[in-house]
């Protein structure tokens, strides 16, 4: 219940009691303390960038400069935009959305990442397109604007498109925009980057109401939900992580919920959730897939057998090792209980939701690790005692400004509104702020187990915007639209890079 912690109820609050009001429209004052906390950082952060980078891609906070490792095109303005309009500033948005019209998405001089600028650019852009559409019209200065996030789009998709024009139709995931050609890929692409362009591909084609962009994301992703040969499908729903591009076959039986797999199964969900009449049999592939994890890849370390841990994959043995990109896992099967309203996904992923703390919990930072292992047998002598004490050691030890461990505790916040969660993304919050918080923005840090984070890599991803921030804010930003539901009936779900889209049929 949404009650002020310290008593105090203020005059305001005690009125609005008396009235027939949803329990949610009354805000803890401390809530609204942090969610202001929270927009001021992300205020800090793009005052850096808009100084010091914009319009490149990313800031460089040390060192004050930019890297433009997304192409150019301002990866870290686009990405910002759905953030900023949820937070309701104005000044961002308006400045974001006449970038936007000034962005020649079929020039670039460097290799593009279909993936990549499919979640960040493409997905920043249509969020942004159906909140300025929908429940933040009143945020639309420009109409015009607003129309060309729908023409860039299409723009960009038209660019990429050549990715797919393959023997499968399994895509290229690196590509040459001068010549219209691919980087060496060895004839095969991994199973996140092909399985992570079906939503935004979709979605774009249902705006435009053309199918040509969602046929070519179904076809490369057809062969995933129907993966051959069966021996690389080790366990039902769990399949090897690299695509053959001239013929769709899976080239391995290893994986896991880790990078380059990880929003394969994301997806396999999320579609449902966008349209539950279109995708159910990527949710009967996802189901299959949450079986299996919980049956075969579920792992409680030596030293610490209450805390759970999900295994990676390699044929039928387990790899006992995870990561920060693999803890967005909690927050999918808390969605996946609530949307299909199974208990048993809900108390799964709220023991995830613990594991991924504990990596938090444990170190000088109190930020995780990027990688880890409670495998007994390679314990590091000089992390016997962290080992005996937390369930795991440290494998590598930056941290990359990553959202996935606070994007779980905020789907455990929405989904069993218990105050810890929201809790532990204020600890989060607090922790990043005064350890990454450096220069003109925040950085990513060399080692989460010293005092202080330990050396700068002088590097801000643009998803500090995209995800991380909004990822905090939305913990403490009350009901909206657009928040995940308790009741699994979503208006919104959010793609990989945290940018919400409209559900189809959504009120
Ligand atoms: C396309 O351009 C890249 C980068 O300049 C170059 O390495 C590659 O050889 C070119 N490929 C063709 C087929 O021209
Ligand atoms: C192709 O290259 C990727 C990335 O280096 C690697 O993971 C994969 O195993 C390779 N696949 C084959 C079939 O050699
Ligand atoms: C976090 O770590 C502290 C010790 O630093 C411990 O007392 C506490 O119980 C831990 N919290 C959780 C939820 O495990
Ligand atoms: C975040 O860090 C800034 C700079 O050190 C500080 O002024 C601000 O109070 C911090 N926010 C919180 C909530 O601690």
């Amino acid at each position: 219940m949404l009650w002020p912690k310290f008593g105090a109820i203020s005059l305001c609050a005690s009125v609005a009691l008396a009235l027939p009001r949803s329990p949610a429209s009354i805000r803890k004052r401390e809530d609204q303390e942090r969610a202001d906390a929270v927009k001021a950082a992300f205020q800090h952060a793009w005052d850096g960038y808009k100084q010091y980078a914009f319009p490149n891609d990313e800031l460089k906070p040390v060192s004050n400069s930019f890297g433009n490792s997304r192409n150019g095109w301002g990866a870290s303005a686009v990405d910002a935009l759905s953030t900023a309009l949820l937070m309701g500033n104005q000044d961002v948005v308006d400045t974001v959305l006449e970038h936007i019209t000034t962005i020649d998405y079929t020039k670039t001089d460097t290799e593009v990442s279909l993936f990549e600028t499919t979640i960040r650019y493409l997905g920043g852009m249509l969020s942004a397109y159906d909140l300025l559409k929908g429940p933040l019209s009143n945020m639309a200065t420009d109409y015009t604007k607003v129309d060309a996030l729908l023409t860039k789009s299409k723009e960009l998709a038209d660019a990429l498109k050549f990715a797919f024009d393959t023997t499968s139709g399994v895509p290229h995931n690196n590509l040459i925009f001068a010549n219209r050609t691919y980087v060496e890929d060895n004839g095969s692409n991994g199973l996140a980057t092909v399985g992570t362009l079906v939503l935004e591909w979709t979605h774009l084609s249902d705006l435009l109401g053309v199918s040509t962009y969602q046929d070519l994301a179904e076809k490369g992703e057809s062969y995933l939900l129907n993966p051959m040969p069966t021996s690389n499908e080790p366990w039902p729903g769990l399949i090897g992580s690299d695509i053959s591009i001239e013929d769709g076959t899976l080239q391995n039986a290893n994986g896991g919920w880790s990078g380059g797999q990880d929003s394969f199964y994301e997806y396999l969900l999320k579609m449902y959730v966008y349209d539950q009449s279109r995708f159910g049999q990527y949710k009967d592939r996802w189901v299959l897939a949450a079986d299996s994890t919980i049956a075969h890849l579920t792992s409680h370390p030596q030293t610490r057998p209450e805390v759970t841990f999900v295994a990676e994959f390699r044929g039928q043995t387990q790899s006992l090792n995870s990561g920060h990109l693999t803890c967005f896992h909690g927050g999918n099967f808390l969605l996946g209980g609530a949307v299909l309203g199974e208990q048993k996904y809900i108390d799964y992923g709220l023991a995830l939701v613990d594991s991924c703390h504990a990596t938090y919990n444990a170190t000088a930072t109190k930020i995780g690790p990027e990688r880890w292992s409670w495998d007994p047998e390679n314990v590091p002598a000089d992390q016997q005692a962290f080992w005996e004490e937390n369930g795991f050691y440290i494998t590598v030890e930056y941290y990359d400004l990553r959202p996935e461990v606070v994007e779980s505790f905020y789907h455990a916040y929405r989904i069993t509104g218990e105050q810890i969660y929201a809790d532990w993304v204020w600890d989060a919050f607090i922790a990043v702020n005064s350890t990454a918080r450096r220069g003109s923005g925040f950085d990513a840090i060399e080692n989460v187990n010293v005092e202080g984070g330990g050396t700068s890599f002088d590097n801000q991803e643009s998803f500090l915007y995209a995800e991380v921030m909004k990822y905090f804010y939305l913990t403490f930003a009350g009901e909206a639209e657009w928040q995940v539901s308790k009741d699994g009936k979503n208006a919104f779900v959010f793609n990989t890079e945290a940018h919400p889209f409209k559900v189809v049929g959504g009120s």
